[in-house]
């Protein structure tokens, strides 16, 4: 996977690709990444990247030369790229926008500033707008990042095995079952029993359990959309009997 990122400050992005699984990624060369400085593209002494907007009000508008000239360039050197524009008008960003993305070769992000990007950037240079989510950003070089982290441990063997049976429980749609590590008992409170035991079934039946009431009481609106196992449905039963029971002792 190749990510390029137009951004004016590609400053921002030294650290992310410095750390963690995504460094790996690019050590192990399953990832090249590289960032474009939208200012290299702007003409005049001054280098103007925005402009005052049409019609009035306040903030500035990126202004469409540079962003277009510097989108050509590198579409130049990679024509099947898709170019995804980071804008809270976007498609929301969620697992399964992530798994699309990843089956891509090369991704390049367009991060705009200020009030956000002339239109006609929009129209005509643009594949993919992506929001991360229904807030504003002051721009969206963190929002970039988001989704190049996320594609980043999708891309096959950047996780190790470890990790994937992570990612798949997620890819199921469920919320992540409670995790615990050593020591054994932490401030007067232990570790299930069922991790300590080695049974693997019983541990994986636990697992789904806490993924599914975890994902009943916070998230609920996901359970609704997805079909659910039989396994899955005798659980919630299991659930559902247990509280009809505490509301029935008490009326
Ligand atoms: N730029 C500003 N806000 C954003 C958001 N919510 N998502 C993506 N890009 C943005």
């Amino acid at each position: 996977m190749d990510f390029t990122v137009l951004t004016i400050f590609p400053e921002m992005f030294d650290a992310f690709w410095a750390h963690g699984i995504i460094r790996r990624a690019l050590n192990q060369g399953q990832v090249t990444a590289s960032t474009v400085n939208i200012r290299d593209y702007a003409e005049g002494r001054h280098k103007m990247t925005d402009d005052r907007p049409y019609g009035g009000g306040c903030g500035m508008v990126m202004k469409p030369e540079p962003l277009a000239a510097a989108i050509e360039a590198v579409r130049s050197n990679s024509p099947q790229a898709l170019t995804v524009l980071l804008t809270p008008q976007g498609r929301p960003f969620d697992q399964g926008l992530a798994e699309e993305l990843s089956r891509e070769n090369s991704l390049i992000f367009v991060c705009g500033r200020y009030e956000g990007v002339d239109d006609r950037i929009c129209d005509n240079h643009v594949d993919l707008e992506i929001s991360i989510g229904d807030y504003v950003l002051t721009g969206g070089e963190v929002a970039a990042m988001a989704v190049i982290d996320a594609v980043t441990r999708l891309l096959p063997g950047v996780l190790g095995n470890e990790d994937s049976a992570w990612q798949d429980s997620f890819s199921r749609d469920l919320l992540e079952h409670g995790h615990y590590t050593r020591p054994p008992e932490f401030n007067g409170e232990k570790v299930p029993e069922v991790l300590l035991s080695g049974n693997h079934s019983a541990i994986a039946k636990w697992r789904l359990e806490y993924s599914l009431v975890k994902t009943l009481l916070k998230r609920s609106d996901l359970l609704k959309e997805r079909p659910l196992e039989q396994s899955e449905l005798d659980i919630l039963h299991k659930w559902q009997k247990e509280i009809e029971s505490i509301i029935r002792s008490k009326s």
